[in-house]
């Protein structure tokens, strides 16, 4: 590399503006209005379509005009629009951060952490030129085995709705767009490219379609539009669909999934796409696009439809001032290995996104279990107390790095899924470094880090603490490989390589066993109960410093806060819904009829009990509500407590809020609607104050095609979890 551009790629790692000139949505629609008029016909399309996906450094990129133009009040150049995965980190590149997934960021329930990672995530993105963060996304959890649930935020739409709104606050206040995804319906991998997911009018605003509301009104400039038909016509064609998000106010650009066009370029532009990725064929669709300027000629795409979309694809980038001083893109994500002389290899990692890291992936450990029936038994460990000590299950090593986009990571430890939402994972401390330096020379450590069975065993025989390690992972369907037999979607719920077989072994000779299971998802656990298990750690999957924020949580270093967001069943079955694997005649046609009821909201109704509910997690402390206070507005509800750390051991609590509905308002029994995270000294009380908006007290109601808030008696249920509730009022 030229000495130069060393030193470009220096001032870039450490280039870092405060401040951006954002502008209003208005001022933004009359520059780019302005920029419009003075355009050719080719220069409009250019901005529209893709350049190919291998066709330019990014995942995805525009052809902008060659020339600036004069407007009143600036001189505009439009840069070549910079796409690029994904949910949990930059793709495709080296010298980045493995972030925390999507699921592990909702796991927090910390708005302070979702809209952190938001930030650090977009400052990584900036720092390689990229403007526009394919993220977050937002598909809800509708079966656990969904190949890319881990992406998003879990099954209940409030949560989902705060972690994406939080997500792109964080993201945009960075000057990087964020792009919410998949519009709508994308909950399962297999037959993704023309399944239909057929959903009803109330079922669209309540549950699937929430979390993009919530987006809009975090001001997202971009939402892309999903692989999957909706009600048999393919989303990103499908005018009804595309509608409800102008109804909701969103003033940015629809853009395609890679490949997910299909038909004509006036079938697309009159439904309302603005933009098409990657703009060429790949496997398929796509390439609709390439038919935009006959289109446009003959008058089948209107021209004021033609500069409507290329006036949103403009402002998306003059609202966030991405036009002047943004870095240019200097990575090529055709060579992932940093090879070539596209490549500087900015450095975009920092200590701050690596203390970021590790804190929500401590914060984001749910502690399942913990036997404290005398000092040597459960979590936290003092660890000068024991003097042999197992590590057992692959599980616990480090995997091949840079190899996730094709799910070829999975022989050792699971912190992020595969497929294009994955990050590059070119950096990671696995748990056994971590507990080695933990244990420093105070025990002896006898590893054996397969899943081996009777290797296993005879590592932890006699040991007088082993802790033992199993995961599941699930991905992308597509160019990716089929993982473990998995295609994308998970074939069941069992850990893999049979993981929980290796944690009963494991257990069967080891008294004082601590189980740590990364998982994508729910997962069956049914030796949990096991007496000579002390306690289980469901870590998720937590990105790159897996394991020193697992040692964080062992070590009491920090007290676990994250709560489960999805509920653990004891069987499959009691999820109500299933991933249709065979189709028996071409791509399949799936009607949501459960409505609203998936997960809690399922099993609530039907009176199946829970393994683990949602919102669960334990605490080396404990914790007492009081003083419930509920003041009704008439348009809002206040509702405030107090929260008191009873225990001896500071710590946060995630006080959580359910609604019931009045009964006949058709809604499950209890749905959230609200959470905090509270940080309290031992002894220390705190009043918690949580509003419930009209809109969270309102149904969709479809005759009216509104929200409207039902008559009748609602219950407030304040709690640790939607099981463990210790407060409850009504209005
Ligand atoms: C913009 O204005 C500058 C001088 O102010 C001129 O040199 C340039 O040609 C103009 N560009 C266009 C596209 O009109
Ligand atoms: C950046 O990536 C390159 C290529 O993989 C590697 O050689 C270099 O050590 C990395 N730099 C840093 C600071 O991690
Ligand atoms: C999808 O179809 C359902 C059932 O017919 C209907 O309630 C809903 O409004 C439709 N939505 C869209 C966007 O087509
Ligand atoms: C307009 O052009 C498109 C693209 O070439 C073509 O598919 C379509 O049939 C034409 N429509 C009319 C009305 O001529
Ligand atoms: C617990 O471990 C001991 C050996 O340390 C073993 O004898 C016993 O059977 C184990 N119990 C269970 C339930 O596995
Ligand atoms: C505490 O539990 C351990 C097993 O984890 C057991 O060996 C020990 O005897 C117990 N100590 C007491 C005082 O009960
Ligand atoms: C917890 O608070 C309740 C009042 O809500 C009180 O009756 C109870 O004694 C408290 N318990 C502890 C351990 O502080």
């Amino acid at each position: 590399m030229a000495p130069f551009l060393l030193a470009l790629a220096a001032f870039l790692a450490v280039a870092r503006v405060d401040a951006f000139t954002t502008r209003s949505w208005d001022e933004s629609f009359s520059l780019a209005a302005e920029a419009v008029g003075q355009m050719t016909q080719d220069e409009k399309i250019g901005l529209l379509r893709g350049v190919g996906q291998f066709g330019s450094r990014c995942v995805g990129n525009i052809t902008p005009p060659s020339r600036s133009f004069n407007l009143s009040s600036t001189t505009l150049t439009i840069p070549p629009i910079c796409l690029q995965d994904g949910p949990a980190g930059i793709r495709l590149v080296n010298n980045v951060t493995g972030f925390p997934t999507g699921i592990n960021t909702a796991s927090t329930f910390s708005r302070r952490l979702m809209r952190a990672r938001g930030a650090a995530l977009a400052e990584e993105f900036k720092g390689k030129g990229v403007h526009v963060f394919l993220g977050p996304a937002m598909d809800i959890m509708r079966n656990p085995k969904g190949g890319r649930n881990w992406e998003s935020f879990g099954p209940d739409p409030y949560l989902t709705g705060e972690s994406a709104y939080e997500t792109i606050i964080g993201v945009q206040s960075e000057g990087v767009q964020a792009c919410a995804k998949h519009f709508l319906a994308n909950n399962q991998e297999h037959w993704r490219y023309g399944a239909s997911s057929n959903v009803d009018e109330r079922t669209i605003y309540e549950l699937y379609g929430y979390p993009f509301f919530r987006s809009i009104e975090a001001d997202v400039t971009s939402v892309m539009c999903a692989y999957n038909r909706f009600n048999k016509t393919s989303s990103c064609h499908n005018g009804p669909l595309l509608d409800i998000l102008r109804e909701q106010g969103f003033r940015g650009y629809t853009v395609s999934d890679w490949g997910a066009t299909h038909d004509s370029a006036a079938d697309n532009a009159n439904a309302g796409l603005d933009m098409e990725q990657p703009g060429d064929w790949i496997l398929i669709g796509g390439a609709v696009f390439n038919g935009l300027k006959s289109a446009v000629n003959n008058n089948s795409v209107k021209p004021e439809r033609l500069d409507e979309m290329v006036e949103r694809v403009l402002a998306g980038l003059l609202h966030l001032g991405q036009e002047k001083d943004y870095p240019a893109i200097n990575f090529n994500a055709q060579k992932p290995d940093g090879s070539g002389d596209l490549n500087l290899n900015v450095n975009v990692r920092s200590d701050a996104h690596t203390a970021l890291v590790r804190e929500i992936g401590a914060a984001s450990a749910v502690l399942l279990k913990n036997d404290r029936s005398n000092a040597t038994r459960g979590l936290p460990i003092d660890i000068k107390k024991f003097k042999t000590i197992a590590v057992v299950g692959q599980d616990a090593k480090l995997p091949k790095l840079n190899c996730n986009d094709l799910g070829e990571c999975n022989e050792g430890t699971m912190s992020v899924g595969w497929g294009s939402g994955t990050n590059s994972l070119d950096f990671l401390v696995p748990p056994i470094d971590a507990i080695t330096s933990w244990v420093g020379s105070s025990a002896t450590i006898t590893s054996s880090l397969s899943n081996d069975l009777d290797a296993g065993a005879s590592a932890a025989s006699g040991k007088d603490l082993c802790l033992v390690f199993a995961n599941a992972m699930s991905g992308e369907l597509g160019f990716y490989s089929n993982v473990y037999g998995n295609l994308g979607d998970r074939n069941d719920l069992d850990l893999w390589w049979k993981g929980g077989s290796l944690i009963e072994r494991v257990a069967s000779v080891c008294k004082n066993t601590v189980a740590v299971v990364h998982s994508v998802g729910p997962v069956a656990l049914g030796w949990t109960t096991n007496a000579n298990i002390s306690a289980v750690i469901y870590a998720g999957a937590p990105g790159e410093q897996t394991g020193p924020s697992l040692v964080d949580v062992l070590s009491g270093t920090v007290n676990p806060s994250g709560r489960l967001p999805f509920t653990i069943a004891y069987d499959e079955a009691d999820y109500g819904t299933e991933i249709v694997y065979n189709s028996g005649n071409g791509q399949p046609s799936i009607d949501y009829t459960e409505g609203l009821f998936i997960d809690y909201r399922y099993m609530d109704k039907q009176g199946i009990k829970p393994q683990f509910e949602f919102g669960y997690g334990l605490s080396y402390t404990t914790f007492n509500y009081s003083s419930l206070s509920i003041k009704n507005s008439g348009s809002s509800v206040e509702v405030s407590f107090t929260v008191k750390n009873s225990g001896s051991v500071d710590g946060t609590e995630i006080p959580q809020l359910y609604l019931g509905f009045p009964a006949g308002a058709g809604e499950p029994p209890s749905v959230l609607r609200g959470f905090d995270d509270i940080f309290l000294k031992a002894g220390e009380s705190k009043t918690v104050t949580m509003t419930i908006s009209q809109r969270e007290l309102s149904t969709w109601d479809v005759p009216s095609h509104s929200w409207v808030k039902p008559s009748g008696t609602f219950t407030v249920s304040v709690g640790a979890s939607i099981k463990d509730i210790r407060l409850t009022g009504t209005f």
